[in-house]
């Protein structure tokens, strides 16, 4: 029993905050015993960690759940657990869809995953673990608040070993009329700056050089203990000071904290990255007010001079729903018009799906899907066209890059070659891939870029002739190497895995 009875697969959907939480889950399990295994079919525990933020990404899921309906059927004694988002959301809907799901456990409970997990073994009883809901209003609803447990690191678990995100604020109290998150990760907290130093030194003595802060805005980020308070611009010139630790980057930031402060200390900080992911929503006055995003078309606008006049070679990106209840084509023009006027380096454009439990979910959504397809064809275009103007300005040049590893192409070909294609990201985020020896992953080295599609850079070692090979599938957008790496560089908040 106990062979069997230790192996977990673990598959993570949803935004860098549940990469995270499953790094820690992933570190919990492995200190009771646990050892990671790729196929739900190897497994005795299977775990889903979750995304609730559009209905798409559920139903990934749903989907995912069901095709193990047969295998819990041959194996009852497999544990299923559904964790993160979707488990606080709807803990009665995955009941009935998936009745054979044995545990929930809420992003703010994640920390009695293990025990959880031993209990739905012995007894055969489902177990669930969720935080309060937010409703002022409702009695209590359970005696749980929403808690972090980040201090277990886990390096295996990172998408790079030399990465790793930290973070500094759980929750969100912004409340956008659209957006579930405050209700699935609680309210806003933000940990103490000391253990924030503390976990970052650790991360460094474990070979990490770059750190991403994560909050849902983690802009708004302040920690005041006897009368002090830490904004994110002074967490930054503490992070600063830790040896080993070559880049900091943050996000995703909330354009009405986008403090000069903040600003000025990405520009006078050597190892923060000039890269700022502020999402814009709508370019329509009318419809910013609906979403109730707090802030005005005009506001942004001034923003974006600010960041313009403090970190010229700053890259700015976004966020954009079309089709949010109510929009007109002149709504969304005016959206058009400001992904014009601010060149975003890339843009995140997702369809609104109403969200149970939200304020916009009493309103009619009124875009026809195919409108709203319509439309995210249209701004994607838009983009694209400008994200590859702007890339093509670095041919050329000579960029820094951080070499996170083999390019997704190398990836796919699953090649132990020692010379492959190597992916990694300037100061700015832009993705450059250039052949190279696998040692150079994690280093940070000068790359001379040839040639740019909308997504990447493509480039070489200074010293190397030019690829001839790579450049010339540049110039055709639908060969492989065009499509190599994400459109974004960001993962998707629903595709990520
Ligand atoms: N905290 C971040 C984003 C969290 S969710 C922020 O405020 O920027 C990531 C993105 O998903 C949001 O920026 C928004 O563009 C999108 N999103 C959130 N709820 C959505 C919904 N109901 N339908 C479509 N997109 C949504
Ligand atoms: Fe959602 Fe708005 Fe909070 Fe972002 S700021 S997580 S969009 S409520
Ligand atoms: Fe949760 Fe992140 Fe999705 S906070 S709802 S996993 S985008």
């Amino acid at each position: 029993m106990p062979l069997v009875a230790h192996r977990v697969y673990l598959e993570t959907v949803g935004c860098q905050m549940n990469v995270l939480d499953s790094e820690m889950v992933m570190a919990l399990l492995r200190r009771d015993g646990y050892q990671r295994v790729e196929t739900p079919e190897r497994a005795d525990t299977i775990l889903f960690n979750t995304c609730s933020v559009r209905q798409h990404a559920e139903e990934k899921i749903y989907s995912a759940l069901g095709k193990l309906r047969e295998h819990k059927r041959a194996h009852p004694e497999k544990v299923i657990g559904v964790l993160g988002c979707m488990a606080q959301k709807d803990q009665q809907q995955i009941f009935a869809r998936a009745p054979f799901v044995d545990l929930l456990v809420s992003p703010g409970q994640l920390q009695q995953t293990a025990r959880l997990i031993e209990l739905a073994r012995q007894g055969g009883v489902r177990q669930t673990a969720l935080s309060r809901g937010r409703d002022p209003h409702a009695p209590d609803s359970g005696p749980a608040g929403h808690e972090t447990f980040d201090p277990l690191r886990d390096p295996d678990m990172r998408p790079h070993p030399f990465q790793a995100y930290l973070r500094i604020q759980i929750g969100c109290d912004k409340f956008c009329s659209y957006c579930v998150v405050p209700m699935t990760r609680g309210p806003e907290q933000y940990r103490r700056p000391e253990q924030l130093e503390d976990e970052a030194r650790l991360l460094a003595d474990q070979g990490c050089k770059e750190l991403i802060l994560l909050g849902q805005t983690v802009n708004s980020y302040r920690h005041t203990t006897g009368g002090r308070t830490t904004t994110l611009a002074d967490l930054l010139y503490r992070l600063h000071e830790i040896e080993g630790i070559r880049r900091l980057k943050f996000v995703t930031n909330y354009p009405s904290d986008m403090t000069d402060s903040l600003l000025q200390a990405v520009r006078d900080l050597p190892k923060c990255s000039r890269y700022l992911h502020v999402p814009l929503q709508s370019g329509s006055n009318r419809i910013l007010q609906r979403m109730r995003r707090g802030y005005r078309v005009e506001e942004y606008r001034q923003m974006m001079q600010r960041i313009a006049e403090l970190l010229p070679d700053a890259a700015v990106s976004s966020d954009l729903i079309v089709g949010f209840c109510g929009e007109t084509e002149s709504d969304f023009a005016a959206t058009a018009e400001m992904v014009r006027a601010c060149r975003f380096k890339n843009s995140f454009i997702f369809k609104y799906s109403p969200r149970g439990g939200t304020a916009a979910a009493q309103w009619a959504d009124d875009v026809p899907d195919a409108v709203k397809r319509e439309r995210n064809h249209r701004l994607l275009a838009l983009q694209t066209e400008i994200s590859l103007e702007d890339n093509r300005r670095f041919r050329g040049r000579t960029v820094e890059v951080l070499v996170e590893g083999p390019s997704k192409q190398a990836a796919k070909r699953a090649t132990d070659a020692e010379h492959l294609q190597l992916s990694g990201r300037t100061m700015c985020d832009r993705i450059v891939v250039f052949p190279g020896h696998r040692r150079l992953i994690g280093q940070l080295l000068p790359v001379t870029i040839d040639e740019a599609t909308p997504h990447t850079l493509l480039g070489r070692l200074p010293d190397e002739p030019p690829d001839h090979h790579l450049v010339a599938l540049a110039a055709h957008p639908t060969s492989p190497a065009c499509q190599d790496d994400t459109p974004f560089p960001d993962p998707s908040p629903e595709t990520r895995r």
